[in-house]
């Protein structure tokens, strides 16, 4: 059992160290080697088969937040759900401890060997379980292969428990014995020691762990499992005989297996004579990147503690840690958002860049660099994904320096008044601002489950951080009874998506529905070949109550003994079908799961009563079965596609009807153009004519993770009978999902794809609406038509033949906002062109419109004039002219105006949109110490309350604009005509 006993930090630590320095002769074995040489022991010598190490994210188990051990992928063998494909196994498995039963990372950093990620050297045997040969194995590695000194190693054993009646291992004691460990050095311990668990619930047995003193000098069995840096236990070997139950008990599992695991770290720590894992060739290439990156900072050292003043080299050890935690997590396909755990490593990652390593953008990435460089060669997925693992951090980078610059300052605030919460960091919790408002304002001494279910439901706070918060504000909470709340919210939401049926039946599983005929349908050379099966029904439901008959036109539901419909699950949408019975039609609307029954909800359509135990014919609607298979199959193509474009993205949700297909997805580089969406509908539209074959084939979890499955991130999946769907397009796209859905057999039968929406949700979202077959052949055709009618429009325009109002351009534009329900659909693509059209429409007719004003300007402009020069004496050379601009509505242009007039001044006031505009313009020889264009403007310019300047760059004496101003409707006849009268009267004083 790897010791989760926080440890002190003494001088003595460096002391062993220095006095290390001295001892060390041969060459040290490389951690590259040392992993090696374990494989190599089990697997060639031993024969043991190899077993790829699984994802560290658990998606078929959940209870377990991360793969904490190498026996996770293995837990099915163990309880007897799944069968062993190899008897014998080996491997180095991908840990993470950093949730649940096993959580080390408040101890990471502080210490040499606790962290996020680790690697656990394990190997195993199924059904089978001899004590002897896994110990003499484990003990001949270490001292014969590995050659450590056995004088330096101790191991512990079950000592027994009477509160659960376990007895003592004392054949594994013997087994010591024999193997000639001394008997002083073969120590009994209890079950927190010597018991191990995965988890609150699951396989679980007495172990015997192996031990090392880094010290190597006398002899210190009192200080194992004392939580002491330099004597660590090293290796754990667990016989799984029992299973922790829900309820509390351990109870035997029908067969014994081996299950060991050492840490890796730890063994190369050993191999290399070091006491910290940092000093091993695991950690220092990425504290000597860290060093190497980061400009003006002290290189890393070995201390701990209160030596090491400033935390520099906990912060060193931290960050080291928490990259390869990061980049492991993000190459296993874990997203951020989904796992809050991961976003608190990585905005610690990226909080001591910034603050410590002064370095506030991009390390976090280079450094990952690393870790895929030096992890890479054996966890290839590190490789594969890269291009994912760098996305997702820059987009996290990002969202954590928005949230530092909005709410960290608000939090600084709050501090300032409340210091006691100076320890909680908000951009850990980005909802902590908002949780804390909301218990101040309720003035609790005690935080109910309830509320804090709320605080977790409303600001996404955790148990942790609840803890954190409520004990800085010296609030009580129960954690045990939150975790209680959180498992009741669950049940309850459960239920609630079901009828609140109250059957006996129903509960206890005696009352069964056989669906599987819902994938039991035959591809033809004319179409799908669905058969009608005959049905008997078992009961009958009306208002949630058993009934033995309805009447004519009742609306009920029927529990039948078996059915080829499918009920809504997976995001697909519910078949419907008709139910004959020789006496009337029952014709099922929808279908709805409650335990192993499925009810089929409609209404009876006869005269006559409907009784439990009628036998019928249930026949399914086809043309709505055959839409949501196209549409389902495409959402698996979309999906792939989409993953190839953007490099990283994340199934959110899919939604699969008969009328149409919904995808939500996360993306995390830039939003996907049009042109993207072009390419990928092109794409999916070729694969559907190429006829690629859809293959439905059965696999488990434990294949799975061979398998590169495409998997919804945080769903969790059975053990077995796992349907997976796989379409392969000349391997240059490849899908493969697990799905419980219904698929065509062939992407020919898809017919067509088109995107009828693309819509941003939040910052990475994208949720996609797309339609199939002939909803989509029929979207394409009116998509055509009027795509066709609005190139004729432009060329008629253009030709100049025709006018057009603005109404016939609205009703067009309301013709393409279609939506994906209507009854005409536009095909996305379509109608970003269409309206590319209708813009450059627009625009040619504002064009026309705007030549027809400038013609008109300057008419009016003449005539202004011609009317001065009929009306005035010579001597009065001015124009102050009102402009009428009812014409398009467009506002005038004044500078067109004043220029119409050669020769004089001119003053021109205008009105738009209830807007007042005027510009004057006074020639050089008309200007003189009254009168110039400010200070004739300057008249207006105090009627209508509005600034006066010249526009930029010019002379205000010889040019001058009134600076638009909003005019109430009511004032504007009056304004206008006293400042005309104001600038004519001023106009004739002055010149
Ligand atoms: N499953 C055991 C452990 O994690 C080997 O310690």
């Amino acid at each position: 059992m790897i010791v989760l006993i926080r440890k002190s930090h003494t001088d003595k630590l460096n002391l062993i160290r220095f006095l290390h320095s001295f001892r060390s002769s041969s060459v040290p074995i490389s951690a590259k080697k040392a992993r090696q040489m374990f494989l190599d022991f089990y697997i060639r010598d031993n024969h043991y088969s190899f077993v790829k190490s699984s994802p560290v994210v658990p998606f078929h188990d959940a209870t377990v937040p991360f793969v904490n051990a190498g026996m996770n992928q293995f837990k099915g063998i163990f309880l007897n759900t799944h069968k062993p494909l190899y008897s014998k196994v080996a491997n180095s498995q991908k840990c993470i401890r950093i949730g649940g039963k096993h959580n080390d990372l408040e101890a990471v950093g502080q210490d040499g060997y606790h962290h996020t990620f680790f690697e656990m050297l394990g190997n195993w045997t199924f059904k089978e379980c001899s004590k002897e040969e896994q110990c003499s194995l484990a003990w001949k590695l270490l001292t014969d292969v590995y050659k450590i000194n056995k004088q330096h190693l101790y191991v512990t054993y079950f000592g027994g428990n009477t509160t659960h009646s376990l007895p003592a291992d004392n054949e594994c004691r013997e087994i010591w014995r024999k193997l000639g460990v001394p008997s002083n050095r073969i120590l009994p311990f209890d079950m927190p020691e010597n018991f191990w668990e995965m988890g609150a619930t699951g396989p679980c047995g007495p172990c015997t762990e192996i031990h090392y003193d880094h010290l190597r000098g006398p002899y210190r069995a009192q200080f194992v499992n004392k939580g002491l840096h330099e004597l660590v236990e090293l290796w754990n070997i667990v016989f799984i005989e029992y299973k922790r139950e829900a309820d509390g008990k351990i109870v035997p599992l029908p067969d014994k297996h081996v299950d060991t695991g050492m840490g890796f770290e730890r063994l190369v720590a050993v191999l290399q004579r070091k006491i910290s894992n940092y000093d091993t060739d695991l950690f220092q290439y990425l504290l000597k990147a860290i060093f190497k990156t980061c400009k003006d900072i002290p290189q890393y050292k070995n201390v701990f503690g209160e030596h090491d003043w400033n935390s520099l080299h906990a912060s060193y050890r931290i960050l080291a840690d928490h990259i390869r935690m990061i980049s492991i997590s993000l190459g296993d396909g874990m997203i951020p958002e989904e796992n809050q755990k991961l976003r608190k490593v990585l905005r610690k990652a990226f909080s001591i860049s910034e603050n410590v390593f002064k370095r506030p953008n991009g390390l976090v990435k280079e450094l990952s660099n690393y870790v895929i460089d030096n992890l890479g060669a054996v966890y290839s997925e590190l490789e594969s994904n890269s291009k994912q693992i760098h996305m997702i951090i820059d987009y996290e980078e990002d969202i954590y320096q928005e949230l530092r610059r909005n709410a960290s300052a608000e939090w600084e605030r709050i501090i300032l008044n409340d210091t006691a919460l100076a320890n909680l960091d908000v951009l850990e919790m980005p909802g902590l601002v908002q949780a804390y408002k909301d218990i101040r304002s309720s003035k609790i001494d005690d935080l109910t489950p309830q509320y804090a279910y709320r605080l977790y439901d409303t600001f996404g706070l955790d148990e942790s951080g609840i803890t954190a918060l409520c004990k800085s504000l010296n609030i009580r909470f129960d954690p045990v009874a939150f975790v209680k709340e959180l498992e009741a919210v669950k049940q309850r939401s459960k239920a609630g998506t079901i009828l609140d049926v109250q059957i006996p039946e129903l509960a206890d599983g005696t009352l069964k529905t056989e669906d599987n005929l819902k994938y039991d349908y035959k591809r033809t050379e004319t179409g799908y070949n669905f058969q009608p099966v005959e049905i008997q029904v078992l009961k009958i439901l009306q208002s949630n109550a058993p009934v033995d008959e309805v009447k004519g036109g009742a609306e009920c539901a029927l529990i039948l003994d078996k059915t080829n419909l499918y009920h809504e699950s997976g995001g697909q949408i519910s078949d419907g079908g008709n139910i004959d019975f020789s006496i009337g039609e029952f014709r099922v609307r929808q279908l709805k799961k409650i335990n192993d029954c499925i009810l089929h909800v409609g209404s009876w359509c006869s005269d006559k009563d409907l009784k439990v135990h009628a036998k019928g014919k249930l026949t399914l609607d086809e043309s709505r079965r055959m839409c949501n298979m196209q549409n389902h199959t495409a959402t698996h193509l979309l999906n792939a596609a989409l993953k190839e474009a953007k490099g990283a993205t994340c199934q959110k949700s899919s939604k699969v009807t008969d009328r149409y297909l919904n995808l939500d997805v996360g993306v995390f580089s830039e939003k996907l153009s049009t042109d993207e969406l072009k390419s990928i509908e092109d794409k999916i539209n070729r694969i559907i004519q190429d006829g690629v074959v859809v293959s439905v084939t059965e696999t488990d979890s434990q294949s799975m993770l061979n398998q590169n499955v495409t998997v919804i991130p945080g769903e969790v999946y059975p053990e077995k009978n796992i349907r997976l769907i796989e379409m392969n397009w000349n391997n240059s796209l490849v899908s493969r999902e697990p799905c419980c859905g219904t698929h065509v057999h062939n992407t020919k039968d898809i017919k067509l794809f088109c995107f009828v929406a693309a819509k941003s949700l939040g910052r990475s979202t994208v949720s996609i609406h797309a339609l199939t077959g002939d909803r989509a052949i029929k979207a394409k055709e009116y998509g055509a038509s009027l795509h066709n009618e609005l190139l004729q429009l432009h060329k008629s325009v253009t030709e100049n033949s025709q006018e057009i109002s603005d109404e016939h351009l609205q009703k067009l534009r309301k013709k393409l906002s279609s939506n994906v329900n209507d009854v005409n659909v536009v095909p996305l693509l379509v109608k970003v062109e269409c309206l590319r059209i209708l813009d450059e429409i627009a625009q040619q007719i504002r064009e026309r419109s705007r030549n027809k004003l400038k013609e008109y300007i300057d008419l009016e402009m003449k005539s202004a004039v011609e009317t001065k020069i009929l009306k005035s004496d010579v001597d009065n050379k001015f124009i102050v002219h009102y402009l009428h601009t009812s014409i398009a509505g467009e506002s005038v242009p004044l500078q067109k105006a004043t220029k119409a007039v050669d020769g004089m001044p001119v003053m021109v006031i205008t009105c738009a949109d209830s807007v007042v505009k005027a510009r004057c313009t006074v020639p050089e020889s008309y200007k003189n110490d009254k009168f110039t264009a400010e200070k004739w403007m300057q008249v207006v310019g105090d009627i209508f309350k509005s600034t006066v300047a010249p526009p930029k760059g010019q002379d205000k004496e010889l040019v001058c604009n009134l600076k638009g101003k909003r005019i109430d409707d009511s004032e504007w006849q009056s304004l206008l005509s006293q400042s005309l009268q104001a600038a004519e009267l001023y106009a004739k004083k002055h010149l």
